[in-house]
């Protein structure tokens, strides 16, 4: 889909007397073909994750239990997305650097991706990361 900025999700929620439910699908609330789900869990307190850039991926992240914080750099300035509600995404687009801190106690960030797991995809220095944008 190649949208190139941010968007904040609100998922579907089916409020219930006996529990809520939410959900996406492919190409529908998630606006890309979902390749790969992996989720993030057991996370200590102070520890960050994911300080990097993807070259060609792009991602939603959804707390589903607990709360953190996004900080994504676009190369010039810095944005932060406090997660804590389990209906609620962030889209990502490629090239923007990314990572997760403040982790709560039993915080589970779920990532959506349109692609499979490629450490050649990844852009892991910041500095490498302000050139690529540039260039
Ligand atoms: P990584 O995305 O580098 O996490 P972080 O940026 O928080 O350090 O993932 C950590 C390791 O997990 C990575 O070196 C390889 C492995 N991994 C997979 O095998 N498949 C995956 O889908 C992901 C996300 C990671």
């Amino acid at each position: 889909m190649g949208n190139k900025c941010i968007l904040h999700l609100d998922f579907p929620k089916i409020l219930d007397e006996r529990g809520n439910l939410s959900f996406f699908e492919n190409n529908n609330q998630i606006p890309f073909d979902i390749k790969r789900v992996y989720w993030i869990y057991d996370v200590p307190g102070g520890e960050h994750r994911g300080g990097h850039a993807y070259k060609m991926q792009q991602e939603v992240i959804i707390a589903l239990s607990g709360s953190f914080d996004i900080v994504i750099h676009d190369g010039q300035k810095e944005t932060v997305v406090t997660l804590n509600r389990s209906y609620y995404g962030v889209y990502i687009p490629s090239m923007f650097w990314r990572h997760l801190e403040n982790f709560s106690t039993n915080a589970v960030a779920l990532i959506v991706s349109d692609m499979p797991y490629s450490e050649d995809d990844y852009i892991r220095d910041f500095e490498s990361f302000k050139s690529y944008k540039l260039s």
